[in-house]
C-alpha cells in the first residue's frame, strides 16, 4: 500500500508515468469511466477547500467510483475531540482511499501511519500540497512541453504558501531551473528550502520588485497572501496587496510567459488579465482533475487497457 505525502514520494520516472496517464485520461475519458466501479473515495477536509476537494470528488465520480467525507472539522467528530489516528481507522472501514487536508503540518502523515487504505496529503498547514504540485507540473509539461530549462518566478507569500514549498521541492530534480523568489522581506521562502537549493547548487535570487524581474521569467507562479496563517490581522492588511499583477506589468513579460496560480486568488491577479492567453490558472484547475484521476488509479493499482 502506498500513500502520497510529498511530491518526492514519486520518482521522476513515476511522475512521468503519472502525467502520461493523466494525458491519456484527458483525451480518452470514456475508457476510464468504469475504472473505479465499486470503489469509494473519502475526502476528510479539516480546512476549507473548493478545488482540491471537489476535483478529488469529481475525479472519483468520473472513474465510476463513489465519494463520502466531510468538508470541515466542525462537521466531523474532530469537533468532539477525536484524533486523526482514530478518524482514519474509522474511515478505513468505509472507503478504499482517502484524501486528507489538515491545518496541522504532518497530520496526514500521522493518519498514513495508522491507515489501512492509501492516504493522500491534500494540504497540511503551511507545509506541503503534493497534489497541487502534480497539477502544476502537469500544466507546465502540457503547455510548455518540458519540465526543465526555464526560469520560474514565485511571487507573493513564499513563507506560508505550501504550494510554493511543494513545487520548489519537486522542481529541484529537473535540469537547469532558475528560481526567482519575489516577496517582501516578511514573506520570504523558509530557510530550509534555501538550504536545499544551496545543497544542490541550484541558482536562485531573492528580490522584492515584480516589475523589475517579470521580463526574465518563462513562468510566473503568483500566490495569495495566506491570511489564515498570519498571527495578526495588522500584518496581513499591510502585506495583502503588496503585489497586484495587471495589464501594465504583463506588458513587460515575455510573449510566451505563463502565469500560474494555485487559486483561490484575492487581489493579487487583476481580473483584467484573465483573458490574456498567458493566464493559465483556470487551465491548471482542469489539469488538477486529470492528474487526481491518474493518482487515484495509481494508488489503487488499477490498470486500464
Ligand atoms: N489550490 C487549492 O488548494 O485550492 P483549494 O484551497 O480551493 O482546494
Amino acid at each position: 500500500m502506498r500513500h502520497l505525502m510529498r511530491p518526492l514520494d514519486f520518482s521522476v520516472e513515476e511522475l512521468n508515468a503519472l502525467f502520461d496517464l493523466a494525458k491519456d485520461i484527458e483525451f480518452n475519458r470514456a475508457k476510464y469511466a468504469h475504472a473505479c466501479d465499486g470503489k469509494i473515495l473519502a475526502t476528510c477536509f479539516y480546512e476549507p477547500s473548493t478545488r482540491t476537494r471537489l476535483s478529488f470528488e469529481s475525479a472519483m465520480l468520473s472513474l465510476g467510483g463513489q465519494v463520502l467525507g466531510f468538508a470541515s472539522a466542525s462537521s466531523s467528530s474532530a469537533a468532539k475531540g477525536e484524533s486523526v489516528s482514530d478518524t482514519i481507522r474509522t474511515v478505513s472501514c468505509f472507503a478504499d482511499i482517502c484524501a486528507m487536508r489538515h491545518p496541522k503540518e504532518g497530520a496526514p502523515m500521522v493518519a498514513a501511519a495508522k491507515s489501512k487504505i492509501p492516504v493522500i496529503n491534500a494540504g497540511d498547514g503551511g507545509h506541503q500540497h503534493p497534489t497541487q504540485t502534480l497539477t502544476d507540473l502537469l500544466t507546465i509539461r502540457s503547455l510548455k512541453g518540458r519540465l526543465d530549462n526555464f526560469t520560474i518566478g514565485f511571487c507573493g507569500d513564499l513563507k506560508f504558501g505550501r504550494t510554493v514549498h511543494s513545487l520548489i521541492h519537486a522542481l529541484v530534480r529537473y535540469e537547469n531551473i532558475n528560481f526567482v523568489f519575489i516577496s517582501p522581506d516578511e514573506l520570504k521562502v523558509p530557510d530550509y528550502i534555501i538550504d536545499e537549493l544551496k545543497e544542490h547548487n541550484i541558482p536562485y535570487e531573492e528580490v522584492i520588485s515584480l516589475e523589475e524581474h517579470i521580463g526574465e521569467l518563462d513562468l510566473l507562479y503568483m500566490t495569495r497572501v495566506q491570511r489564515e496563517r498570519f498571527f495578526n490581522e495588522e500584518d496581513y492588511v499591510r502585506l495583502k496587496d503588496f503585489y497586484i499583477l495587471d495589464k501594465k506589468k504583463m506588458e513587460k513579460a515575455k510573449e510566451d510567459m505563463l502565469v500560474l496560480h494555485p487559486l483561490p486568488r484575492v487581489n493579487e491577479i487583476s481580473v483584467e488579465i484573465d483573458d490574456d492567453p498567458r493566464a493559465v490558472y483556470f487551465d491548471q484547475v482542469q489539469y488538477g482533475k486529470y492528474v487526481r484521476m491518474a493518482l487515484i488509479l495509481t494508488l489503487l493499482d488499477i490498470k486500464v487497457d
